[in-house]
């Protein structure tokens, strides 16, 4: 790869565990946070969801910010994560967004591959500036040492959903599209980099210290047009929004067989899925990476004893440094809030001891 290796400004002694963790830093413990970990699992979530529909909590920076803050004080995780939804900034683009029970809705997109022409990529302050209202809220709110984490969608799996109009099984219409009107696609992904990494940027602008980039689907595609389609964009996304100091994490799921074409977005951090063990993520993905992950979130529906087994095992898979404790993918809404509290305390203690043994 022809660009050089993230090389960040020293990192403060004082910085955060979870920002510390993120440039491979020597920690007293390995940190921990866990996607979804603002949702319907919690009762607190679900008490303030039963007075607000879901995309009126994502528009109001009040209540945004109070769902964002419920993890941080019910579980003492080390990072928050925005509330707010990947669908947003598609709104921005003139799509129509809905959340029914069974899944996203997004009308008004790309049916046809004209349409990806009509689709907008206005400034993100003017068009989503509640997002803004919203960090800035939350960072008031938190702890110093709780950094919090912003988000947005990698080009594919946004165009996923404008393509699509919602979930999908194999992502057929959106493969489709890509090698039938790869110039049209080309236009469409270019749009969503810059509408995402404009949004990111307020984000940071706003008070968040790192940043996310969802690639959910991305391990639909096989190597070569992972490289085309996810590497590509990712990479340039990763460059418009890095800056000294605040990490870039890339979670792209499902490509484990192919982590190398993921390092080489040149994020600060790899989100890892539960099929890739983290001794072979680090192998794959080689040492200038730091590495988040990667417990199956089903694991936690199941005894605890097991729970604790696994997240020792991944302990001891990830080592001590440049290591963030989180999941594979998002909590749902069935796990037992009480297992995600034991993993949290869990995470810090055992890792904390390891470290202790180490010195
Ligand atoms: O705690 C956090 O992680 C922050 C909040 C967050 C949500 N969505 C809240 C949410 C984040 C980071 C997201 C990202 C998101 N949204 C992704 C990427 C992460 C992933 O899971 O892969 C994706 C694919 C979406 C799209 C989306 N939003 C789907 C497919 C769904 C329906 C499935 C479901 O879980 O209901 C949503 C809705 C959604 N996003 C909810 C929450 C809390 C549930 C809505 C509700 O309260 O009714």
């Amino acid at each position: 790869m022809s660009d050089p290796t993230p090389m960040p400004m020293p990192v403060p002694h004082d910085a955060p565990t979870f920002i510390r963790a993120c440039y491979r830093e020597p920690v007293d413990y390995t940190p921990i946070w866990l996607m979804r970990q603002a949702g319907r699992y919690l009762p607190e979530y679900r008490a303030v969801r039963a007075k607000a529909d879901f995309l009126t909590m994502c528009h109001r920076p009040e209540l945004a910010a109070e769902v964002t803050l419920q993890p941080v004080n019910l579980l003492g995780v080390d990072a928050a994560i925005l509330f707010s939804d990947l669908l947003i900034p598609l709104e921005a683009m003139g799509a129509t967004v809905k959340f029914p029970e069974g899944g996203p809705e997004i009308t008004d997109a790309v049916e046809k591959p004209s349409d990806v022409h009509k689709l907008r990529t206005p400034p993100a302050i003017e068009t989503l500036g509640y997002t803004a209202e919203a960090v800035k809220l939350i960072v008031a709110a938190l702890p110093a040492k709780v950094p919090l984490i912003g988000f947005a969608g990698a080009p594919f799996t946004l165009a996923s959903y404008l393509i699509e109009g919602g979930g999908s099984k194999n992502y057929q219409k959106t493969k489709a599209f890509l090698y039938q009107h790869p110039a049209e696609a080309d236009v469409l992904f270019d749009k969503l980099v810059d509408m995402v990494a404009d949004f990111l940027r307020m984000q940071i602008d706003a008070g968040c210290k790192a940043v996310q980039i969802f690639d959910s689907w991305a391990g639909a595609l096989d190597p070569e047009d992972y490289e085309r389609w996810g590497t590509r964009y990712t990479r340039r996304l990763v460059q418009a929004v890095r800056r000294p100091g605040v990490p870039v994490i890339v979670f792209a799921k499902g490509t484990g067989t192919y982590f190398d074409r993921v390092a080489a977005s040149r994020a600060d951090v790899l989100g890892v899925d539960w099929t890739l063990p983290m001794d072979a993520a680090r192998a794959l993905a080689g040492p200038d990476f730091a590495l988040q992950g990667n417990m199956d979130p089903i694991r936690l529906l199941g005894p605890w004893e097991q729970v604790r087994q696994s997240a020792d095992r991944i302990l001891d898979a990830a080592g001590p440094t440049g290591h963030i404790f989180n999941l594979g993918h998002g909590l749902v809404p069935q796990t037992p809030p009480d297992h995600v509290k034991r993993l949290v305390a869990h995470v810090h203690e055992s890792s904390a001891a390891r470290n202790r043994a180490d010195v």
